[in-house]
């Protein structure tokens, strides 16, 4: 069986462990046996049918958030499956070792990429000269979360915009698309800041993703990120 096969394979084995482990009779193991089969068919279909709508698709921005899942999920799932053989794999230690590439070529300055990463949404936002302007010209001392929230920095370091974006023009900025409130996503190019706006509750994040206005009590978290090349972001 081939890598690929094994690791799909992975999920309908787990479910069919269980199956075993409950099964008493002859029939039940049958009926397991049967399952396996149907699980292992699905998921065939599954991948054959994620593969042509990729290839239909070639090249649209759209296809960066199905390569960017898919490589998520290919990493989660690769070590998960090692847990499933070591019988032992924390899953805290799953997330912190996956990590994602995006191809961000087709990100235009004004636009935001979204791709979904460890469960949860991450906007990559390349941002106008306006955007950067506007977030190096406030008052840091004013901010109701006086730090940078990035894992690329220090963690005293301040909120000033330098701190807060990948390059030092200020051009892409990384965010966990998560309001550190209660969870919402928030919405892009909207708010009173021109940044984001969290609907639940009214949180306001400006164009560098700090809290301005609202419940929200810190900025939208950068996560570890870094450029493997002009044209490709490697998250985590
Ligand atoms: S969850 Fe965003 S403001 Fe409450």
């Amino acid at each position: 069986m081939s890598l690929r096969g094994f690791a799909h394979a992975l999920p309908p084995i787990a479910r069919w462990t269980r199956h075993k482990a409950l099964a008493k009779s002859r029939g039940e193991w049958r009926q397991a046996a049967g399952a396996l089969s149907v699980l292992a068919r699905t998921r065939a279909l599954e991948w054959r049918s994620f593969v042509s709508h990729a290839d239909e698709n070639a090249g649209t921005r759209r296809d960066f958030l199905y390569y960017a899942t898919a490589g998520a999920g290919a990493v989660v799932a690769g070590a998960a499956g090692w847990g499933l053989v070591r019988q032992m794999a924390p899953s805290a230690d799953v997330q912190a070792l996956a990590s994602i590439y995006v191809d961000i070529s087709g990100v235009e300055p004004g636009t935001q990429l979204t791709v979904k990463w460890l469960g949860k949404p991450v906007f990559i936002r390349r941002r106008t000269p306006e955007e950067i302007e506007a977030a190096r010209a406030v008052d840091i001392t004013t901010l109701p979360d006086p730090l940078a929230d990035n894992r690329n920095v220090a963690d005293d370091a301040s909120a000033a915009d330098e701190n807060r974006t990948l390059d030092p023009a200020g051009e892409w900025l990384v965010m966990i698309g998560v309001c550190t409130h209660l969870g919402c996503v928030p919405l892009g190019d909207a708010g009173d800041f021109g940044g984001w706006f969290c609907p639940c509750h009214g949180s306001h994040y400006d164009t560098a993703g700090r809290i301005r206005r609202g419940p929200a009590p810190r900025n939208l978290p950068v996560p570890l990120a870094t450029f493997e090349n002009e044209t490709t972001l490697k998250l985590g």
